[in-house]
């Protein structure tokens, strides 16, 4: 059974507790929190760039209005995307719930999966978690356009998944499927939301090499983890920034916890 005796430590769009989300700011302060690896998630503008926005419209995050994909590369370009408030800084227990009250250097720009892969090139022992989101309207375009910039950034190839930079995940099974026809040799993670999936018997039927449940369903369900192990699957945790979450994670031995704080889930962690 391989089970995880520390959690990586994953930064859910950067170190968005603190800066504002999927901005190059949140993921420059996540490698300088000491994050093991950085979760993105990526959309496709009009004009077939991928880009890190989690919405399906840019309403909530930036200066602008209107779903990604009706709007070309230019145009989102010129928005401020600092407005996104870190969730976790209004928490009156956050040791640094006033940082990020103020937008920094890097905090406003659009940010591509180029720009992102450019950092994580610069950063060697950085992983990328990069998630699609929608990949059925698209008919596979995000999956294959994913695929061929990592190919172009020589990330598409490792020698073996325990070593590869990227890790691609989705919700959706079908993308699944599609990153793993693109690449059969770069790691993929099925995201489960649902208590269904818990009834899990261990196998991959999707062809995932991982799954990554959230925190609430391993609260409804901790013997999960340990029959993940049992089939010699490791397991991914989103999101988990409540030192209750955390220390649950470290017992049951998931393999990767998603936080919007690297620097507070490391410091638990240490303890
Ligand atoms: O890391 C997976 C997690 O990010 C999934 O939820 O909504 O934050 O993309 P969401
Ligand atoms: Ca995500």
């Amino acid at each position: 059974m391989i089970r995880a005796v520390q959690p990586a430590v994953v930064a859910h769009r950067g170190a968005s507790a603190h800066r504002a989300e999927h901005t190059v700011g949140a993921y420059a302060l996540a490698i300088e929190q000491g994050a093991d690896g950085l979760e993105c998630d990526v959309r496709l503008t009009r004009d077939g760039h991928l880009v890190c926005v989690h919405d399906r419209t840019v309403d909530r995050t930036s200066t602008g209005r209107g779903a990604v994909s009706t709007l070309t590369l230019a145009h989102l370009s010129q928005l401020d995307y600092s407005r996104a408030r870190p969730a976790l800084s209004e928490h009156p227990g956050d040791p640094m719930r006033h940082a990020g009250a103020t937008p920094e250097r890097g905090d406003r720009g659009l940010l591509t999966l180029e720009s992102l892969l450019d950092l994580v090139a610069d950063s060697p022992r950085t992983r990328l978690f990069v998630e699609t989101k929608h990949p059925v309207r698209y008919g596979g375009l995000v999956e294959a356009k994913l695929v061929a910039l990592l190919r172009r950034y020589g990330m598409a190839n490792p020698r073996s998944k325990e070593e590869s930079r990227v890790v691609m995940m989705s919700f959706s099974a079908m993308a699944v499927r599609r990153l793993r026809r693109h690449s059969a040799t770069l790691p993929t993670v099925l995201l489960l939301d649902q208590l269904n999936p818990l009834r899990w018997d261990g196998t991959l039927p999707e062809a995932a090499d991982y799954t990554g449940p959230g925190i609430h369903l391993l609260r409804a369900d901790p013997d999960y983890v340990d029959r993940a192990a049992a089939f010699g699957h490791l397991t991914y945790t989103w999101t988990v920034d409540d030192p209750t979450d955390v220390e649950l994670c470290r017992r049951l031995g998931v393999a990767w916890v998603a936080t919007n704080s690297p620097a507070g889930t490391r410091e638990l962690l240490t303890r």
